[in-house]
């Protein structure tokens, strides 16, 4: 990954969740933003592709079945230019803010999938990653992992939602489920692993205790804590 982003120090959080298909992120990350919302953290809930119009617009074109031609170059280089605006419209501005970001998928989503999926080399999309990010890294990555097969019968499951990088083989997602393995392995104090393989409840729970234990928030009571929630977080970067 890109070279953490020392100049730019920020009071606020930014936690990312990552996985392979049919983990659940979605349902978790909007289950842990009501939860730290609930305690009184300025939450900013947010996904790539997308988060912002421009974002939006590339999530359609990304996803979209019709467009069965796009190249892996292609692809790594529309998930850049989502994130470029994402980053520059929407984290940098909420974390400069103070807030606490929970983010559906952000780089290492890259990496796993067009790097590990597609096979693209490592050197070029982590160039890609610095121009699109200019060195932002989330403080905690949470990969919710769960067998492949797992993922898919719970994606296939619900056919309205099955997209062009869903349908890409087995061999294809275990390729990225190993290389989301291989990043946390590389890298255990900036990520947490947790079995996703659970009902929502149970792994919400997992989210949680991750959460406030390795960004040190505390757990605040559901009202009236906005600012001794602020100092917490604060507190959590230095
Ligand atoms: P989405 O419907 O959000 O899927 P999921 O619920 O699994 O997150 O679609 C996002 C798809 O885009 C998903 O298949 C993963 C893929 N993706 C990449 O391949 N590279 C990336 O950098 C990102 C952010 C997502």
């Amino acid at each position: 990954m890109p070279e953490r982003d020392t100049e730019a120090r920020h009071p606020g959080a930014f936690i990312a969740i990552e996985g392979p298909e049919g983990a659940g992120k979605s349902t978790q990350a909007r289950l842990l933003a009501d939860l730290l919302r609930a305690e009184g953290y300025p939450v900013r809930l947010t996904r790539e592709p997308g988060g912002t119009a421009i974002g939006e617009q590339t999530r359609r074109i990304l996803l979209d079945h019709a467009n069965g031609a796009m190249l892996a170059a292609t692809e790594a280089l529309l998930y850049g230019a989502a994130r470029a605006q994402h980053v520059g419209e929407v984290l940098r501005p909420a974390l400069a803010a103070g807030e606490l970001i929970v983010c559906d998928r952000y780089a290492d989503s890259t990496i796993a999938y067009q790097g590990g999926g597609r096979g693209l080399p490592l050197d070029a999309l982590l160039a890609v990653q610095q121009l699109a990010t200019g060195g932002l890294l989330p403080d905690l990555r949470l990969l919710l992992d769960l067998p492949v097969e797992v993922g898919l019968a719970r994606r296939f499951g619900a056919p309205d939602e099955v997209n062009r990088l869903d349908a890409a083989g087995i061999a294809f997602h275990q390729r990225v489920r190993q290389a989301y393995l291989d990043l946390a392995a590389a890298d255990p104090d900036g990520w947490v692993v947790l079995d996703a393989s659970g009902v929502p409840g149970e792994v919400s729970g997992l989210v949680a205790d991750a959460v406030h234990s390795r960004l040190g928030l505390a757990r605040l009571a559901a009202t009236g804590a906005g600012e001794g929630a602020r100092s917490g977080m604060a507190g959590a970067r230095s």
